[in-house]
């Protein structure tokens, strides 16, 4: 069996730790839907995660993988491998719970499918609130931070953050904010540095995680084929490592937590194993100059809405929600 890697943290805002590798969670979409994990893979991926090290966990109610990640750490816990306060679990509140008043009861949703009673960090998926029927809404992104700061002061939730926020919507929640925030999650890749925004909430004292890090390397749903990308693969030979190791390890260089999904075996132990090596500071300066500006998840369903957070498209995708 595989050694257990050894994972470093981050320290939060707020005092407490992250740690710096997370894994993804979202199985992805196709023409039903959001992609259920079946036979409980997930919940055997999350076991044998733990075994290699990873102690953090990203999830999302509309990931609908909270329950197995719930089952993989209880059956490690009582194996006696790791105690709750071992593990740190991320997830999110959904966009059709933004009144204040709601936010407490999609986070009990959410720790009653986890079967915890905490979670260590809760988010805002996004700045957008939306009717049960999506229609939008405009419920403002402070109101729903009132409701995360509630969820912080009633012990269910440790450590509170935001996730696809532009900066101008960051700076006037730390403006208006009494709890800030600790963590801002975005898309951060080779096609998408993120390098302004990146900084600025550094700068602010948040911990950024970075979501879909792999990028153009791996196959998307509705994107280009994979292409070859001849700087990692000649930084992948210098390092000896893979692409995908250099890529997790030029996140982690930044000060990015990188959180990237696999369901299998062999691929978790590759991305886990980056904490033997670091890039040199003139790799990280080459692999940020890959930067294209190229969005996975641009949800152009949604760019009429009055928090909408990112550059308008000309034709906005339908939206898998109905409306
Ligand atoms: N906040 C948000 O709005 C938001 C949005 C998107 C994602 N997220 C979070 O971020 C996580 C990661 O993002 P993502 O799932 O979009 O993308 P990702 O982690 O960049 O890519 C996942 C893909 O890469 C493959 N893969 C994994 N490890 C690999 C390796 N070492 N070599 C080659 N291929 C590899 C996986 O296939 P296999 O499973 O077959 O290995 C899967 O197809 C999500 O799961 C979710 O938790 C958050």
């Amino acid at each position: 069996m595989a050694a257990s890697v050894q994972v470093p943290k981050l320290k939060l805002n707020d005092g407490r730790e992250i740690p710096a590798i997370a894994l993804g969670t979202y199985l992805g979409f196709d023409a039903n839907g959001i992609i259920r994990s079946e036979n409980h893979q997930l919940r055997d991926i999350v076991t044998r995660a733990i075994d290699l090290g990873f102690r953090h966990f990203d999830t999302s109610p509309v990931y609908h993988t909270e329950g197995e990640i719930g089952e993989g750490v209880a059956g490690k816990m009582s194996a006696g491998v790791v105690q709750r306060g071992d593990v740190f679990v991320t997830t999110k509140l959904w966009n059709t719970h933004h009144r204040r008043e709601q936010v407490p009861v999609a986070l009990r949703e959410s720790l009653k499918n986890l079967d915890m009673n905490y979670v260590d960090l809760y988010l805002m998926h996004w700045p957008i609130g939306v009717n049960e029927d999506y229609s939008n809404n405009d419920v403002d992104f402070m109101e729903t931070w009132r409701g995360l700061e509630d969820v912080q002061r009633l012990g269910l939730a440790k450590s509170i953050g935001v996730s696809n926020f532009n900066q101008s919507q960051l700076q006037r929640l730390l403006n208006e904010s009494s709890i800030k925030p600790a963590v801002l999650q975005i898309e951060v890749h080779t096609q998408m540095v993120q390098a302004p925004l990146v900084s600025f909430a550094q700068s602010q004292g948040l911990v950024v995680m970075g979501y879909s890090p792999f990028g153009s390397l791996v196959e998307r749903f509705g994107a280009p084929k994979p292409s070859s990308q001849p700087l990692l693969e000649e930084l992948a030979a210098k390092y000896q490592k893979t692409p995908a190791q250099v890529v997790l390890r030029w996140l982690v260089d930044r000060n990015i937590i990188p959180m990237p999904k696999t369901v299998n075996s062999k691929r978790l132990q590759e991305n886990i194993n980056i904490f033997d090596f670091q890039l040199e500071k003139e790799d990280i300066e080459k692999i940020n100059g890959l930067d294209t500006g190229l969005r996975f998840t641009l949800p152009s369903f949604w760019q009429d809405h009055l928090y909408y957070p990112f550059e308008k498209v000309e034709n906005p995708i339908p939206s898998p929600f109905g409306k």
